[in-house]
């Protein structure tokens, strides 16, 4: 295999930190370049037995011929620098919000729609769905693909580091009784509705986001979609309350066997003996959980679903990893 040239831009956020963890539990071997803003420039990190020193990201960063570069350093870096790498034949897997309803750009979850990332071709760019997108797709797409969604309900009780390194001090200084700086009221023994801007129509834009990617990515683009999105005061992980309305009749059991069988998924589902999926246990790992599968008794068809998954792992860092792997396949394979 080729000695790829691979640049991890935010390499000392959150997400750009469990990059480097996820890179090295999957041994992806390359020619890696840290990249940050100019408060971190020069410092050090460890990684896969190396030191690296951290480089200030600027307009020439890509000059130096990188095939991808790993991007998590909020939407207005990667509106300016995606297009620029673009440009100098680097792909780049950006997990902000920047690109991902642009038509030119797949959107894209491995286990679900592995087939659109040859689409990268288009503009150089592929885009890693929000956090709770992505653990809801991963769950949802064996099911559509049996039975078909009609609709969808989202209730999401999203953990602090979803907000970044600020949202999980809010929440680790609000525990000490310091006020928030990043969330605006305390999220100690609080529930926020509010994830994101709000805009006019009175939806957090985390909100529809959930409904515009949901729609893009399973190619559904006129799916009745809602969502209210919260939250909580969890560390880590998204857990979510999926409710579907399938168009064709499903037997319960059927679908526990269909997820069980699932890539990427892990059932929980022994309510009896208190087994469900739980934030503390899908922090630091890389599957998505899902449990709670029962009827929904108040529409024909209908169901509901708990999901969670590490928000920082699967909703971020894990995925995009995983998408950089599928693209080097596809490389290689072309090679052949
Ligand atoms: P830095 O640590 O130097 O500020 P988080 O979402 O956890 O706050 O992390 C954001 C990541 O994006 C950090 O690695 C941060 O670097 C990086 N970052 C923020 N702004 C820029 C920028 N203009 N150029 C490059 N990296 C940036």
């Amino acid at each position: 295999m080729k000695n790829y040239k691979i640049a991890i831009v935010g390499a000392t956020g959150m997400v750009g930190r469990t990059f480097l963890k996820v890179l090295e539990e999957y041994d992806l071997k390359a020619d890696y370049t840290l990249f940050a803003s100019a408060k971190s420039a020069g410092k050090t990190v460890e990684f896969m037995n190396k030191e690296y020193t951290v480089q200030e990201l600027c307009e020439t960063s890509f000059d130096d011929g990188f095939d991808i570069a790993l991007f998590s350093a909020g939407g207005s870096t990667s509106e300016k620098y995606a297009p620029i790498a673009a440009a100098h034949g680097c792909v780049v897997i950006d997990n902000s919000s920047a690109w991902r309803m642009d038509k030119d750009v797949p959107l894209v979850v491995p286990e679900v729609n592995p087939q659109d990332i040859s689409k990268y071709k288009n503009k150089g760019i592929i885009a890693n769905p929000n956090c709770s997108t992505i653990q809801a797709m991963v769950a949802m797409k064996p099911i559509d693909d049996k039975y078909g969604i009609k609709r969808v309900v989202y209730s999401t009780y999203q953990a602090v580091s979803g907000a970044g390194l600020g949202g999980y001090k809010d929440l680790e200084n609000g525990i000490k009784g310091e006020p928030p700086k990043k969330f605006p009221h305390p999220i100690f023994s609080n529930c926020l509705p509010h994830i994101d801007v709000f805009t006019e129509d009175g939806y957090t834009k985390e909100e529809i986001k959930m409904v515009n990617e949901t729609r893009k990515i399973l190619g559904k683009p006129n799916m009745k979609v809602t969502a209210t999105c919260v939250r909580v005061p969890v560390f880590a992980s998204h857990s979510e309350s999926i409710n579907l309305e399938l168009e064709t009749p499903f037997e319960i059991e059927d679908i526990k066997k269909l997820l069980s069988q699932s890539e990427g998924i892990i059932l929980q589902d022994d309510p009896k003996n208190n087994v469900y999926p739980m934030a503390i246990t899908a922090a630091g790992t890389n599957d998505v959980y899902v449990g709670r599968i029962r009827r929904d008794f108040s529409v024909e068809n209908g169901l509901n679903l708990w999901v969670v998954a590490d928000n920082i792992r699967k909703g971020a860092a894990t995925n995009a990893v995983q998408i950089a792997i599928k693209l080097i396949d596809l490389w290689e394979n072309d090679k052949k």
